[in-house]
């Protein structure tokens, strides 16, 4: 067979000798990455079940990434360093949420094929979300439970639900930068699920009627709102795409399903800058 291709001048250029150089596959660790798709059964959808799940899955990563990181900037006062990584954060929700779009075209009758094989496992059990979770505050003993048996992801939930949460830090700045915060809110239980509190209400209130004057922190409200807001809309889109799928059935992890998704709606993070809009 002769092959009457002719590179053009750029591609002469290419390198092709990898025997002693790095590959894209070697620094991605592609083969590791793309070795763990495995469907359970034969059927042609499973495929996309289990690719939406890792998809989002990196995804998450990199946000408790940038989170992470985010909240040591607020911590040293390093505001604009932490608005970079916030606003990251916010367009890779876009991204989370648009992956609902794809795993909609898995109809009823096609996730019943393999549904079966999936026994207990929930996307509950998703112990990123959990990190995520509780680095913005929302600390749910319970869920601990779930990783008992697993040293590795239950250190890293413990290190997460022990941390001053990225709102914490959020809530000290105010009380930084003189606003009267209540000292029951800034020596809280930071294991404790935060609650909406009067003072730091009144703080970002005052920040809100004042733009100009206060325009970091005023930044630094609408990055967490922008945050919430994406993780809400992700919430509604799985609640919608669940209830297409699966209808009103049980889930696999064993609550309610549909009725259960929509009662996680009614969570808030970071509960005053959503109220304070009605006040202002
Ligand atoms: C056919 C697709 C899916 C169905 C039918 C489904 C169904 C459910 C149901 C019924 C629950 C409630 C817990 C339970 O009883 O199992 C749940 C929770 C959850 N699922 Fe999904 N899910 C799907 C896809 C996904 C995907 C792609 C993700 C992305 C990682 C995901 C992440 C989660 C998370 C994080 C929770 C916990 C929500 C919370 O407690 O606030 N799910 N899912």
């Amino acid at each position: 067979m002769s092959n009457n291709y002719k590179p053009f001048e750029d591609e002469k250029k290419i390198v092709t000798d990898f025997k002693d150089r790095m590959t894209y596959t070697d620094y991605l660790h592609l083969n590791e990455v793309l070795d763990c798709q495995k469907p359970l059964t034969d059927e042609h959808d499973e495929m996309l079940f289990i690719t939406v799940h890792h998809v989002s899955e990196l995804w998450m990563k990199q946000i408790l990434h940038e989170i992470k990181s985010a909240t040591v900037d607020i911590h040293n006062g390093r505001l604009p360093e932490s608005f970079k990584k916030l606003a990251r954060v916010s367009q890779v929700q876009n991204q989370l949420k648009n992956v609902w779009d794809v795993l909609a075209t898995l109809t009823p009758a096609d996730y019943l094929q393999f549904r079966d094989q999936l026994g207990n496992s929930s996307g509950f059990q998703s112990y990123q979300n959990r990190l995520l979770e509780f680095y913005f505050g929302y600390k749910t003993p319970h869920i601990l439970k779930i990783y008992a048996h697993d040293e590795k992801i239950l250190t890293m939930l413990q290190e997460a639900y022990n941390a001053p949460s990225l709102y914490d830090e959020a809530i000290r700045t105010l009380a930084k930068r003189g606003f009267a915060i209540d000292e029951e809110i800034l020596n809280r239980d930071i294991t404790a699920k935060y609650e909406a509190n009067d003072s730091v209400k009144e703080a970002w209130k005052a920040v809100y009627r004042e733009p100009e004057k206060y325009f970091d922190l005023y930044e630094l409200a609408e990055e967490l709102v922008d945050i919430e807001d994406l993780f809400q809309q992700w919430r509604f889109r799985h609640m919608k795409t669940v209830e297409r799928i699966i209808g009103f059935k049980m889930g696999t992890g064993g609550s309610g399903g549909v009725s259960y998704l929509k009662k996680v709606l009614d969570q808030y993070f970071f509960p005053e800058l959503w109220q304070l809009r009605t006040e202002l």
